[in-house]
């Protein structure tokens, strides 16, 4: 094992929607997840993002919190809608208030803040140029990318651009990040938002040339579910599809030719403009960020296989399904959580080897995480010695990578504290801080520490070398 480097940032995620709430406060307009409940795919009996773990109201005691446990880092995002009012740009002072506060109260605590500019939270005005599906879209954000860098940049050192990016892809139905009423095929949009994150790269490089910038997908080793030849082929194939293509774009500045034979034979076409091709050549990122929960394994699936499923309805591993390419199965070599996700820690290993081996880019983790129905126990403690056990193994294996040579900068798992959870409610628990509520009971929000706080915050005070 090799030790972690000396700067290291230990940390935690979230996201604005998920654990702010108060989307109705502070000059806050609309976002696409705040209509969650118009949402036919949003399932019926747990609750949604209106409230959330209102860290908008407890934002001072969350930081003190993450402060206690030693965070050099804490990953979070700002919420669009927070910041920018209308289609025409106008920005809301309070928004930028909240953000500048929570940044200088982080940087007293010595805690680096990492922001996402954009994590799944579409403001609904969006929608005024066709959302997502618009062309528009990336000067837009562009825009927006710009008053948070006018504002923050000479504090945040750190910028991540589009959280889990190709999930837009995959599962963006089920999370809500794209309209149900979106005209366009998936791939155009995901080449929309490509774009839109070669622009604040190129602006971050332009107007903060000490800030370091870098992409945040969902990134997982691909397992052929046997030898066969054809199922490696499988694998290949969705290597490139689930994590490749969407590396290659931004690290290499142009889509490979296997997904330009993808689209073929899935009868798709995206528009991409000879200007568009010049900004995606030419917006390198400084680093890669990716999350990481668990792996996929996949075998071939002929032609007469079934319909194609892309428009997947499973999660970030399961129920695909493209005739002639793959499809998704269970890896029975691995155990998975209360909420059916594999856990593969040694798959961690190994896709940190392989983002490092074909990029060579520096990496930091900006979620990795055990979402777990906690129980709070009749003397307010959480022994949640299953997340202890789930961080140890994960932070073993990124030190076994560290030793394997690949070159790391932080880990920032998710989530700092209890949030709610994409499509599973609030039972979903990822904290290291349990926030008393249920789905519907908001009850007192308080915060209590869970076991695993006092496990990571040893583990920080150690650098990680009790591991
Ligand atoms: C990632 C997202 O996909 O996984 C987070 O970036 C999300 O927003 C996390 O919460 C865990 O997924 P879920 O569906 O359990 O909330």
């Amino acid at each position: 094992m090799k030790k972690f480097p000396k700067n290291f940032l230990w940390g935690a995620s979230s996201s604005a929607y998920q654990f702010e709430g108060a989307i109705n406060e502070g000059g806050k307009v609309p976002s696409i997840m705040d209509k969650f409940d118009e949402r036919k795919s949003y399932p019926k009996g747990i609750t949604g993002f209106k409230v959330a773990s209102d860290h908008y109201n407890h934002w001072k005691e969350d930081v003190a919190l993450m402060a206690e446990m030693g965070f050099k880092s804490y990953r979070f995002s700002i919420s669009w809608p927070r910041i920018i009012k209308n289609i025409k740009g106008d920005i809301n002072p309070e928004g930028i208030k909240f953000y500048r506060d929570l940044i200088d109260e982080l940087i007293k605590y010595n805690i680096e803040p990492i922001v996402t500019i954009f994590h799944f939270d579409t403001p609904s005005f969006i929608e005024e140029i066709g959302g997502l599906d618009s062309s528009e879209f990336s000067n837009i954000f562009e825009l927006y990318s710009k008053v948070l860098f006018e504002n923050y940049g000479s504090k945040v050192n750190y910028w991540l651009t589009i959280n889990e990016l190709n999930m837009f892809a995959f599962v963006g139905q089920i999370i809500g990040v794209i309209s149900e009423k979106s005209k366009s095929t998936k791939w155009q949009i995901m080449h929309n938002l490509n774009v839109a994150q070669a622009k604040a790269i190129r602006l971050c490089k332009k107007m903060l040339p000490n800030a370091k910038i870098g992409p945040a997908p969902n990134i997982s080793s691909v397992y052929a579910n046997s030898n066969k030849p054809q199922d490696h082929l499988a694998k290949l194939n969705f290597d490139q599809m689930r994590n490749w293509i969407f590396l290659d774009i931004v690290c290499r500045g142009e889509y490979g030719t296997w997904f330009k034979n993808f689209l073929k034979l899935i009868n798709e076409e995206i528009i991409i403009t000879n200007e568009e091709k010049e900004i995606l050549k030419n917006s390198k990122p400084d680093f890669i960020a990716f999350n990481y929960y668990s792996t996929m394994t996949v075998e071939y699936a002929s032609s007469k296989d079934s319909k194609n499923s892309l428009n997947n309805l499973g999660d970030q591993q399961s129920g695909f399904i493209i005739p002639g390419i793959g499809k998704t199965v269970k890896n029975k070599n691995l155990e998975a959580t209360q909420f059916g996700w594999e856990i593969d820690s040694i798959g961690f290993r190994n896709t940190l080897r392989e983002v490092y081996d074909r990029y060579q880019l520096p990496i930091m983790i900006t979620e990795n995480g055990i979402g777990a129905r906690d129980v709070l126990t009749d003397d307010k403690k959480i022994h949640d010695d299953y997340r202890i056990e789930y961080y140890q193994k994960h932070i073993r294996a990124m030190s076994e990578a560290i030793a394997d040579g690949v070159e790391m900068i932080g880990y920032m798992p998710w989530s700092a504290i209890d949030l709610v959870s994409t499509h599973e409610g609030i039972s979903k628990r990822y904290g290291f801080v349990y926030v008393n509520r249920d789905e519907f009971d908001e009850k007192d929000m308080r915060r209590i520490r869970k076991d695993s706080f006092f496990w990571y915050k040893d583990l920080i005070e150690k650098n990680g070398e009790n591991i």
